[in-house]
Order: C-alpha cells, then structure tokens, then sequence
C-alpha cells in the first residue's frame, strides 16, 4: 500500500536539503547555483517529498507554455522501492495539469530500468532514443506523457 505522504513545493528554504539529495541519489548533477537558480526559476516547478523532516524526494521540471520537461527526479536510496517515486510523479503530474500543461516530457538512460518502469506505470510513452546523450556516453530513451489522454 502506497504510504499516505503529501508532496509539497520546494523554495530557497530547502536548498541544503535538495543539494544534499541530489548528491547522495545522483552524485550531484547540479550545484549550489544551479540549486539556488532552478527554486527561483519562475519557469520552474520543484516539488519533493518530506518524510520525519528529511527530505527523501525531489522532482523538478521546466514549463515551456503547455508543455513541461522533467529535469531532476530522485528519491533518497533508504526510501526506495516504497511507493515514494509514484507519489511524486503523479502529484508532478497534477500540479501540470492544474496549471493547463498538455505535455511532460523526461529522459533517462537506457539502463535505467527502475525508472522506466516508474514512467511506464504511469502511462508515459517511449517517443525517441537519444545515442550519447549522457556524459558516460549512454544512450538516452525519452519519454512523453499526454496529460489530455491520460487523466
Ligand atoms: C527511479 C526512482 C525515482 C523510483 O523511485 P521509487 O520510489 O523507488 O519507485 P516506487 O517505489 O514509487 O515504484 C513505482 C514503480 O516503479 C517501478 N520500479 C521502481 N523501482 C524499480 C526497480 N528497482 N525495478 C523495477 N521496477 C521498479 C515499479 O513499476 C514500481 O511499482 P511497483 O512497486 O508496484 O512494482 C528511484 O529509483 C531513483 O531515485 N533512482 C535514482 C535516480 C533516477 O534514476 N531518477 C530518474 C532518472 S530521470
């Protein structure tokens, strides 16, 4: 059962939380700055998951008009495997469509089974492949989620 755990929206006063997850589940893909940038972002939509005051869940997205690209996606490795990752991308997926976007898109390394199957479980549909897209020199499979069909 899924646990019962409200998303909130990330700001500027969660900045240490959110650079100290984003180091420990994705070795750090964005520093202080790019942090600081991305919870003032007006184009921005960050949201995460607090659980006993930690914060275990980070989702953060850029909205183009009706459309928003997925950025950043973690949940912390304790808390992994419970429910935490759907929770959070359904939650992202409402505020969407809440504020008229018709289109999320997100991409992740073909390797990368757990998060496929997240995205897929969530009806988001294969759209492309990316070859080298990552600095490791990993292919990348892009998803897209039509918000229109699907809720
Ligand atoms: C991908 C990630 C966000 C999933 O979060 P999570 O909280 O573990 O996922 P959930 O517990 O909500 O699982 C939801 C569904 O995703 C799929 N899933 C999650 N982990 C999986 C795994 N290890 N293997 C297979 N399927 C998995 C399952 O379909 C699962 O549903 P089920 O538990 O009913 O089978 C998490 O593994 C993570 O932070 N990974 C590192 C960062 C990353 O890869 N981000 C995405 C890149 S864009």
């Amino acid at each position: 059962m899924s646990p019962k755990i409200n998303p909130v929206k990330l700001t500027l006063k969660d900045l240490k939380h959110c650079i100290a997850l984003d180091r420990i589940s994705l070795n750090g893909i964005w520093n202080k700055q790019q942090w600081e940038e991305e919870l003032i972002n007006p184009n921005g939509l960050c949201i995460g998951i607090i659980k006993n005051s930690k914060l275990i869940g980070l989702c953060c997205g850029w909205i183009m008009i009706d459309e928003i690209n997925i950025t950043l996606l973690a949940i912390h490795p304790l808390n992994k495997r419970q429910g935490f990752g759907k929770i959070l991308l359904s939650y992202f997926i409402n505020l969407a469509n809440n504020i008229n976007v018709k289109i999320i898109t997100l991409e992740t390394k073909e390797n990368n089974i757990p998060a496929q199957a997240l995205f897929r479980s969530l009806k988001f549909r294969e759209l492309a492949k990316r070859n080298k897209l990552y600095s490791d020199g990993s292919n990348a499979i892009v998803f897209q989620l039509k918000i229109t069909e699907e809720s």
